[in-house]
């Protein structure tokens, strides 16, 4: 029935719900019910789990850290590769003891690794104790479901992904106090071989601009200073959209906000980085100099197979326009190895381009076989001990580019937003106008403040001055 419903209905439908279970929850666990929210994966599912914390706390939970002082707990799950999953399971076998000793405790198991039928199908059999299996695109039921269980209803299993409108509004409760999460497109088209999270996350949708603006306006009027926008295609925020507004727009209109912060954006694919982008991020004052752009792979042969869009010479010639109009530009970059038929000379082709664009960090990884995916029915002939020895190989040629690359930094001087404790006894941290880390001297009460920094040294990590 609610599949009829505005998306705005559905929300006051789930905080309808969500009354419902204020009042029920003293009669079930007493004075202080607590719920636990256990995050797995990328951003997107911290930027998650932070609306599902949002909803429980409307509920009356109180939120923990500690599963095992939990009435209910929650895992927010990851399925790009095996060990994401393999993690979760260990995590979702520890709740056994718990329910043992607590029966009215409730499971949940959510997020991308949920959204598969072979896991839901292993939980249902094998893990009794879980109550609730949800897809990705059910979370904002969450009220709903609680309220069902806790009135005797059965074990849920929701997998549907028939409502692909984006739920505006749910109540968020950020982890962080000036640094936040702020998604403005959810899902992926592009369909990679190797990957899964089209299949779990479902088609694109972006959000509103006017919802965004919304958000970010009201993040820095709560003292926001560092907004990352999220999504796992960022660049192709507003395909399809009769708004016309795209993702170099969207940026120009946050960017026009009044106040002093900084914009961050992840991850752009590169086929969808345009000149455009490159020069809004240029003209854009608040708008962190990074670009991360996954390349996956040096050889157009494996790209190709891999279904990305471009080929090795299209990206460094994307490279090279980043660097000529952005010349400040730090580059980051994903790369996968041994994808299925790659052969030791493809991979040489990832190392040389390693060696040329010189990234100022790297996510690296062996490439994991996904249930479902067309690479997974490819041949896949080189041995997991060789994958691994190209793996070191790559990450001794990275941390070369890195100490190389670092060392432009000294002399330099750059308004950092003082963002944590450093490990250096006495000193915090903060971040260049990109990635790099700058260490210097101070205390907690700088933390969400910005200050002026002069790097002057490095010491296994970029060491400045206050000036
Ligand atoms: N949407 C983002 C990536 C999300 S997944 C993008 O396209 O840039 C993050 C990274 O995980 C990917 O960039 C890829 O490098 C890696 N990855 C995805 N599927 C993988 C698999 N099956 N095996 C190994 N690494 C994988
Ligand atoms: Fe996966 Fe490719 Fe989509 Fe990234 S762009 S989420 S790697 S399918
Ligand atoms: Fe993992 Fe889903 Fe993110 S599969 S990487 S949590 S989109």
């Amino acid at each position: 029935m609610e599949l009829n419903l505005t998306p705005n209905t559905i929300l006051d439908v789930q905080l309808g719900y969500a009354k419902r279970v204020l009042s029920l929850l003293p009669t079930v666990y007493g004075a202080n019910p607590k719920a636990c929210v256990v995050t797995f994966g990328c951003q997107q599912n911290v930027s998650d789990s932070e609306r599902l914390k949002g909803m429980l706390f409307e509920m009356g939970y109180t939120l923990i850290d500690d599963i095992d002082n939990a009435d209910f707990i929650i895992f927010k799950t990851c399925a790009v590769r095996e060990h994401a999953e393999d993690r979760v399971f260990g995590n979702i076998g520890m709740t056994k003891q718990i329910k043992k000793d607590r029966p009215n405790t409730i499971v949940a198991v959510c997020g991308c690794m949920s959204q598969q039928e072979h896991i839901a199908e292993k939980i249902r059999k094998s893990y009794p104790y879980v109550d609730f299996v949800l897809g990705t695109h059910v979370e904002h039921r969450l009220p709903e479901f609680i309220y069902k269980r806790l009135s005797g209803g059965k074990r849920v299993f929701e997998l549907s992904m028939e409502d692909n409108t984006v739920i505006e509004d749910v109540p968020v409760k950020r982890d962080g106090k000036f640094k936040g999460w702020l998604p403005i497109m959810y899902g992926c088209n592009n369909f990679c071989t190797y990957c899964i999270v089209p299949y779990v996350r479902g088609r694109e949708r972006s959000r509103e601009p006017e919802k965004i603006i919304a958000e970010a306006r009201q993040m820095i009027k709560d003292g926001y200073k560092d907004i990352t926008l999220l999504g796992q295609n960022v660049n192709s925020y507003g395909k399809g959209c009769s708004h016309g507004v795209n993702f170099a727009k969207l940026l120009r209109m946050i960017n026009d906000i009044e106040g002093e912060f900084v914009i961050r954006f992840m991850t752009s694919h590169p086929k969808d980085c345009t000149i455009e982008l490159l020069d809004t991020i240029k003209e854009c004052k608040k708008v962190t100099r990074h670009l991360h752009l996954p390349f996956q792979s040096g050889s157009s042969r494996i790209l190709k197979l891999m279904n990305r869009y471009y080929d090795r010479e299209q990206y460094l010639e994307l490279i090279k326009n980043a660097k000529e109009r952005i010349p400040d530009v730090d580059l980051t970059s994903d790369i996968i190895v041994g994808f299925p038929g790659e052969t030791y000379e493809d991979f040489k082709e990832t190392l040389s381009l390693v060696n040329e664009v010189k990234f100022a960090s790297l996510f690296t990884f062996i490439y994991s076989k996904r249930k479902g995916t067309p690479a997974a029915t490819m041949d896949d002939p080189i041995s997991r001990v060789e994958k691994g020895r190209w793996f070191s190989e790559l990450l001794k040629v990275q941390e070369k580019v890195a100490e190389e690359n670092i060392q432009k930094f000294i002399g330099k001087t750059f308004r950092v937003l003082c963002d944590a404790v450093s490990e250096r006894d006495g000193y915090m941290q903060g971040h260049t106008q990109g990635t790099a880390v700058i260490e210097f001297k101070g205390d907690k009460s700088m933390l969400g403040e910005f200050v002026n920094i002069k790097v002057e040294a490095y010491d296994n990590g970029l060491l400045g001055k206050i000036i």
